[in-house]
């Protein structure tokens, strides 16, 4: 079968970072036509800086960046610094990309992709706000039939929230963007806290991606040590959850993971839980199902192909 089109539309972030490596390391089923950057864990400016290191690190200073939005719809920026350091990916040193950003927005190369590309062909994989994804659908509402799919991570049920006690991060800083997309009637695959809350690192886990002995292998562990810290103190857990390569990870081998399809609402008004992904997980309205609502995932399975798939870097 030919690889999968995707565009990943992104905020790294170190999770995010591990996601991309993950997608350029499987060519034989990944295909990324580019990376939109959004403003989210850091400003845009780092944003779209730090998904070219990771590009250079993986040896694919070909792939094309591009800077989307630099705030969510109608709502001031909110970042996370306090779990991704300064720059988004603190830990180990970097140097600064030499690979160029694109001149074309990122809205603009949504656009025209899913404009020139076959219908059904391509997917979207978000992996933080959905500001870019909602802004390229407002502004050429024609592409919306024309997407594949939608595979993100965002939103929580019986996890509750990361950011606020209701809500979880990516949803929380645009939520008016997270609706348009819920809504957009494209099929969408959720991977929520639920499941990225299992995707732990340990010990070993990070030990396997040292023992690469590779340049790649170094940098996650040390991107992955930073990240745990702030799991670790906040929630006494034994790692850091990898939420975003659970999106990339899902489009190589889908059967490591199992979930529900759902109606899922998301709240914009209540200041209490805005951001609040509402999935009727007990199915107890008839609100027709809008996605695929992960709740379960082979962690070692998951932890597993990364680690086979990282060493090919
Ligand atoms: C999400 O928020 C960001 O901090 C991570 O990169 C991930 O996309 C988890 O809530
Ligand atoms: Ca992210």
């Amino acid at each position: 079968m030919a690889p999968r089109k995707i565009i990943i539309d992104t905020d790294p972030g170190q999770d995010d970072a591990v996601a991309i490596l993950l997608a350029l390391a499987s060519p034989e089923d990944l295909d990324v036509l580019g990376i939109t950057a959004v403003a989210g864990n850091v400003p845009l400016a780092l944003t779209q800086k730090n998904a070219r290191i990771v590009c250079e690190l993986a040896k694919r200073p070909d792939i094309k960046v591009f800077a989307g939005c630099d705030r969510p719809l109608r709502r001031d920026l909110v970042t996370a610094e306090h779990v991704h350091g300064k720059t988004g990916l603190d830990g180990p040193q970097m140097a600064d990309p030499t690979m160029p950003l694109q001149d074309q927005h990122g809205i603009d190369f949504i656009i025209e992709t899913l404009r020139s590309e076959p219908a059904g062909t391509v997917t979207l994989c978000p992996l933080g706000p959905l500001t870019n994804i909602a802004t390229a659908f407002e502004k050429a509402p024609d592409i919306v039939d024309k997407v594949q799919e939608i595979i993100l991570m965002g939103g929580a049920y019986f996890e509750a929230g990361n950011i606020t006690p209701a809500a979880e991060f990516n949803i929380y800083v645009d939520p008016e963007a997270a609706e348009i997309v819920f809504k957009s009637g494209v099929p969408i695959v959720v991977m929520p806290l639920d499941v990225t809350h299992k995707a732990l690192t340990t010990a070993p886990r990070v030990a396997a991606f040292r023992d690469l002995g590779t340049q790649v292998g170094d940098m996650v562990a040390a991107w992955t040590d930073f990240f745990e810290r702030f799991d670790k103190e906040k929630y006494g857990s034994e790692g850091a959850p990898l939420h975003d390569p659970c999106v990339t990870a899902y489009l190589i081998k889908p059967d490591l993971f199992t979930g529900r399809h759902v109606n899922v609402e998301i709240e914009t008004v209540s200041e209490l839980t805005k951001g609040m992904t509402v999935a009727d997980w007990w199915r107890v309205t008839d609100r027709p199902a809008n996605a695929l609502f992960m709740g379960d995932m082979d962690a070692a399975g998951f932890y597993d192909l990364l680690t086979e798939r990282l060493a090919r870097l």
